[in-house]
């Protein structure tokens, strides 16, 4: 295999990739939550232009008008990023009309909730395909472009569930490990490009995402608006990942350092934790057909 090895030519020659002064960003995600309060941030930091990817084109309307009102160039992108066609048409135009893209944040994501016995294979494939195959299919078109032109940042919105793995939430604790995996590959493999590449660790935070949800013990959860604005801190001081809030922190020291106690406080800190009965597994399998 060869790898080929463009080294950026000299540091006078790399743009400061912490200031988003001027930059033109793509938010995949934005039409709620976490996206949403992501490009909110981004219009206070000074970027020049937005565009906001998701399927709902009536909220990305809505949101374009908020951040035109703040100043930005806002471009509302409607788009399954399931359907890889689409995605690289919309994106072959999209840098067309108004790229170079400078930075790219994969925010799109779903979550479904269920003991692993009793998951259904629809959920499980629409985890693995928006939070896996989405953000492979989106990032390959823009990190080849940015590679091309020796500049760039990617940031792969993973979790706390991405460093610690959840009872009830097996497929989307497997896409957010995954999702870990892929950015630390990404960050040494595009490093040569200048292309830096990041990992954003949210943990439970108030969206749509988790309102059906059984919130685990303990689990203070954060907003959208503050997870946005340690993304920009974490992005200003160089972070490779970013955690956000001590709660993350302490959860993350404490599975390196008493990994076997982490997981029995995972276990009794989450919901649906009771065994289900014969009857209750033969139904699931009834539905899964
Ligand atoms: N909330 C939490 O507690 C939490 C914690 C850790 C990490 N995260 C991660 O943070 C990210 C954002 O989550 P959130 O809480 O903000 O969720 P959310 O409120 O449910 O928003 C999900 C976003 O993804 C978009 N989306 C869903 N399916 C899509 C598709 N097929 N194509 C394009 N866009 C699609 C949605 O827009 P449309 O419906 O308009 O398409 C929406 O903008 C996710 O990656 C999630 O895993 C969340």
């Amino acid at each position: 295999m060869h790898l080929q090895r463009n080294r950026p030519k000299n540091n006078s020659q790399r743009t400061p990739q912490g200031n988003l002064q001027g930059k033109t960003i793509l938010v995949t995600g934005a039409s709620r939550g976490i996206g949403r309060a992501i490009a909110l941030e981004f219009a206070q930091q000074g970027v020049q232009r937005l565009i906001l990817v998701a399927r709902n084109q009536q909220r990305l309307i809505e949101l374009a008008a908020e951040l035109e009102a703040l100043g930005v160039e806002a471009v509302p992108l409607a788009l399954d990023l399931a359907q890889p066609i689409e995605v690289n048409i919309a994106i072959a135009q999209a840098w067309r009309d108004h790229g170079p893209i400078h930075l790219l944040v994969n925010c799109a994501g779903v979550a479904h909730q269920a003991s692993f016995l009793a998951s259904r294979l629809p959920q499980i494939q629409e985890e693995l395909s928006l939070n896996l195959m989405g953000m492979y299919t989106i990032t390959r078109l823009v990190a080849r472009r940015m590679a091309a032109q020796q500049q760039g940042t990617i940031v792969n919105v993973s979790s706390l569930m991405g460093k610690i793995a959840a009872p009830s939430m097996a497929t989307y604790s497997a896409t957010k490990f995954a999702i870990l995996g892929f950015t630390q590959a990404l960050r040494s493999e595009l490093a040569v490009h200048n292309v830096r590449v990041v990992a954003l660790l949210p943990s439970l935070t108030d969206t749509d995402m988790v309102r059906k949800f059984q919130w685990f013990r303990w689990v203070m959860p954060t907003t959208p608006q503050r997870v946005a604005q340690v993304l920009v801190q974490g992005l200003q001081a160089g972070k490779p990942e970013i955690l956000v809030g001590w709660q993350s922190h302490l959860a993350v020291w404490g599975n390196r350092l008493l990994p076997g106690l982490m997981e029995r406080i995972s276990q009794f800190a989450a919901p649906l934790t009771e065994i289900e009965s014969p009857e209750q597994l033969r139904v699931a399998r009834a539905n899964s057909r």
